[in-house]
């Protein structure tokens, strides 16, 4: 396989004469995908990845599977999108009140970041309350309130939010609560010193790759209902992928509200809002009243052919194989991967879930964001470019688990572990 520091395909010289660096943003410019299908995809120059990107989540069963195909197929025969009301989204919401705990109602946006910044409205009108407690590390969406301590580089006090991106207005800070995640002691100190000031804990129940201490989730499940605050949970990476109801139903813990995205749109674009029917109730002005009415239109929220491709995801999803088959291969994978690295003598660790992991090369416990910049980042950057030169396909921290993974994806994938960490070993 080529190096891949530089595609030889002209859509790399057009896409730098057309996209500022090159590209859309998401990933490096040397990365053109042409084309998945099943667990794996190919570039423009013809080399053949297995996926564990998989568009970045949504692809969980697999590229251009037959049903999800079929689904979009009989859809696009009636039309593409209506601006109102469609059997398909109210279907997919149907599905989604069946699957995840706290969905009494559910509304639509297109992507992640908009049903986080809904969320973030939602709460406030309901509640009251300007402020909003998150924890560093955590990734809600592009929007100006979510985009606030995810990666600050160097990290001061937590308390102090840090706008991630150039163009923030400076007040929107002084409306953010940054706590470390996974400490308890640190929610209850910024929350008497906020009294009555914090809407909602706002939080990935699963950050990035990090799992939730025990008694975590149940602390701020705890905590928010003693101090009048509500409790969401950003699922858009962790609905219907820890499980079919998402981080809440595999942990146990239930928010008030959560926000999906990714797997529901059966790769394209959709997210929503699901929560409790009195707080959903907001977006109703009928039940709300005027002054706490939050109006919420989008010109593709609910649209019809990415309900349809949601609904033949979660049907595949729903099958009880399914989530065997995803945690049984994930299994396999992180403990490989673990096994690996152990023999290696690289120090590092395999942190996350069987159908979400990735490695952070660094030593003791990972428990929040501070945790994971201890990790050699050079270090990650190598490995994952060597696996990309053995045909593993990647984002820059995660692993994402598909269903389609076969015996062969498994093995290519334990030969390029084996492979890369040796050429690693060997400086
Ligand atoms: C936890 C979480 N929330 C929100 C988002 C934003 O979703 P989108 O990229 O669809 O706007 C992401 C995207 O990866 C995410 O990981």
């Amino acid at each position: 396989m080529s190096a891949i520091s530089k595609s030889h395909s002209p859509v790399y010289e057009h896409a730098q004469q057309v996209l500022p660096g090159g590209t859309f943003g998401n990933t490096g410019a040397d990365l053109i995908i042409r084309e998945g299908r099943g667990s794996r995809v190919w570039d423009e120059d013809g080399n053949e990845y297995v996926d564990y990107l998989i568009g970045s989540g949504p692809m969980i069963v697999g590229h251009n599977h037959p049903e999800v195909t079929a689904a979009v197929q009989a859809q696009l025969q009636l039309g593409t999108t209506f601006f109102a009301n469609n059997r398909q989204g109210v279907e997919l919401a149907q599905a989604i009140i069946d699957a995840v705990p706290c969905a009494e109602k559910v509304r639509y946006a297109s992507t992640g970041s908009e049903a986080d910044a809904f969320a973030m409205r939602l709460v406030r009108a309901y509640t009251g309350r300007d402020k909003i407690l998150k924890f560093e590390g955590g990734y809600h969406g592009y929007s100006d309130y979510g985009l606030m301590s995810t990666t600050p580089k160097k990290p001061g006090n937590t308390v102090h939010a840090i706008p991630d991106s150039a163009g923030i207005p400076r007040n929107v800070s002084e409306n953010m609560v940054v706590a470390p995640y996974n400490d308890t002691a640190a929610v209850e100190s910024l929350i008497r010193e906020h009294k009555g000031q914090i809407a909602a804990v706002f939080m990935e129940p699963f950050q990035r790759i990090i799992p939730p201490r025990p008694g975590f989730l149940e602390d701020m499940r705890e905590i928010t209902r003693k101090n009048d605050m509500l409790l969401v949970f950003d699922e858009v990476v962790t609905g219907f992928r820890l499980g079919y109801g998402g981080a809440q139903e595999y942990y146990g813990v239930v928010p008030d509200v959560c926000t999906l995205g990714k797997a529901i749109g059966g790769g394209f674009p959709l997210s929503a809002i699901a929560g409790r029917d009195d707080i959903m109730a907001m977006f109703d002005r009928t039940r709300s009243g005027a002054d706490r009415f939050v109006p919420q239109v989008g010109t593709l929220s609910g649209n019809p052919i990415a309900a349809a491709a949601g609904i033949a995801t979660l049907e595949i999803l729903k099958r009880p194989e399914s989530f065997k088959t995803l945690f049984a291969t994930g299994e396999r994978l992180k403990n490989g991967l673990a096994e690996r690295l152990a023999r290696s003598g690289i120090e590092g660790q395999v942190v996350g879930v069987p159908t979400l992991f990735d490695v952070v090369f660094a030593g003791g416990e990972v428990r929040n964001y501070r945790d994971t910049l201890r990790g050699d980042a050079a270090r990650m950057a190598q490995f994952n470019t060597l696996l990309r030169e053995r045909g593993i396909l990647k984002g820059e921290n995660k692993y994402y688990i598909s269903l389609t993974l076969t015996e062969a994806d498994i093995q290519q994938t334990l030969d390029a572990w084996d492979d890369a960490l040796a050429a690693m070993a060997r400086g």
